[in-house]
């Protein structure tokens, strides 16, 4: 197979440390790729005003997958203060270079996978009868990753056209009276080209991975648009797939059976917003950050990346004490991805193996406060997880 090249974007905080890591175990499982660096996050906003630089985008476009560790985002005023003196007064505004990058390569397709690992003491433990239980979740959320809450077109004060319009809609009355600049509206946008492209993807990924039902999980009850439209792609979609179970349930009862049966469901879709919580919801179930990995997948490009941030306050403890498993499980995405599954299955089981060993655990699994101190106390660092997953390859 020719050497690939893959866009390297380690971005801020800890994402500068978990990246190189993963790169360590593609390495090491014989991955044949070089690694182009690319700039993206906090400082090239202070410095440049602009956190996702358009040489960045480039490169992208260029070598259409990229691996990205985190970046750290602050809210409006703080970001007007950091950026260089220079560069104030030009309207430059903040926005998410994550979020930018995938409205721009329209990276609609958001996979999070979340399966327990045996041995992981981070595992969640339900009460049965006078004992207790283990349930061995394997769940894939398909999160919509570029339209609904998330899609960005909100106002604090609409614009006249634009309450005019919302006013057609009779169910405005009761907001007749409030003052514009009393008035917020987020929209919750759907397309019917998105809905049918989660679905989509969801029930092949259930058919080529053998899961036996893809549950939308939704709120068509009550966000009957919306919702609705979500619900009826699915239902469609569901007929070329007779094997498979299509089930349905409401986001607000999927967090309650989070706990009661997260092991009965297999892929699962969502909106963007509603994707996001199940998607936490059930990391939460398997151990959290740190092992939490998603893909965001377009037609042209995808980008793989764990779900946490940047946890600015570990970013300069040394030796380093965050977990670069979730890191690690986003590269082994890229390689299903690129086709080398048998490359990411051996790395999927080295780490089995280590945290079914539990001789080598890092803070988190420890279940400790992340402090420099933890590793005097017997936690692994990032590299000697590492280092211990290699040596299970
Ligand atoms: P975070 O995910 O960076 O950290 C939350 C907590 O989770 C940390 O304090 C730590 O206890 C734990 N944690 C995170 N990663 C871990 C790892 N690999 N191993 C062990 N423990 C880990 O989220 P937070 O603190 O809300 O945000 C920090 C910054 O990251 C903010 O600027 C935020 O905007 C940004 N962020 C970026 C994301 C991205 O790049 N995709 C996603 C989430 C937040
Ligand atoms: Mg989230």
């Amino acid at each position: 197979m020719a050497k690939r090249t893959i866009v390297n974007m380690p971005g801020d905080g800890i994402g500068k440390t978990v990246l190189p890591e993963a790169i360590r175990v593609l390495d090491a499982v014989g991955f044949d790729a070089e690694y182009v660096h690319a700039d993206i996050g906090w400082e090239f906003w202070i410095n440049e005003g602009n956190a996702l630089p358009q040489r960045t985008i480039d490169l992208l476009a260029e070598y259409k997958i990229g691996l990205f560790g985190a970046i750290t985002s602050k809210p409006k005023d703080q970001a007007a203060e950091e950026l260089s003196p220079a560069l104030r007064d030009k309207g430059l505004v903040y926005s998410s270079p994550i979020v930018g990058l995938r409205q721009h390569f329209d990276l609609d397709i958001c996979i999070r996978p979340c399966r327990a690992f045996a041995g992981n003491p981070l595992n969640f433990i339900r009460r049965d009868g006078d004992g207790f239980v283990e349930p061995p979740v394997d769940s894939v959320i398909f999160r919509q990753n570029t339209e609904g809450l998330y899609g960005g077109v909100e106002w604090t004060d609409p614009p006249a056209e634009v309450r005019a319009a919302l006013e057609t809609h009779p169910k405005m009355a009761r907001f007749k009276e409030c003052a514009g600049e009393d008035l917020a509206v987020s929209t919750r946008i759907f397309t019917r080209r998105a809905c049918r492209r989660i679905c989509r993807a969801a029930f092949d990924y259930a058919k080529k991975f053998g899961y036996k039902s893809v549950t939308v999980c939704e709120k068509p009850n009550v966000i009957r648009e919306t919702s609705g439209m979500m619900r009826a792609e699915a239902k469609t979609i569901a007929k070329d797939f007779p094997e498979i179970a299509l089930w349905e349930t409401n986001i607000d009862a999927q967090m309650m059976w989070l706990t009661k049966n997260p092991e009965d469901y297999g892929v699962l879709i969502a909106g963007n917003m509603f994707g996001d919580i199940i998607s936490d919801g059930f990391a939460g179930l398997v151990g959290g950050l740190g092992f939490a990995c998603s893909a965001n997948i377009g037609d042209e490009l995808a980008v793989f990346e764990p779900t946490h941030g940047s946890a600015p306050k570990y970013e300069t403890l040394s030796p380093s004490i965050v977990n670069p498993i979730a890191m690690i499980l986003s590269a082994c995405m890229m390689l299903d991805h690129l086709g080398e599954t048998d490359k990411s299955k051996r790395i999927r089981d080295a780490v089995a193996a280590v945290i079914a060993e539990g001789k080598v655990r890092c803070y988190d699994m420890k279940r400790m406060t992340g402090r420099q101190e933890v590793i005097s106390q017997g936690a692994a660092t990032t590299q000697q997880m590492t280092d211990a997953i290699i040596g299970k390859l």
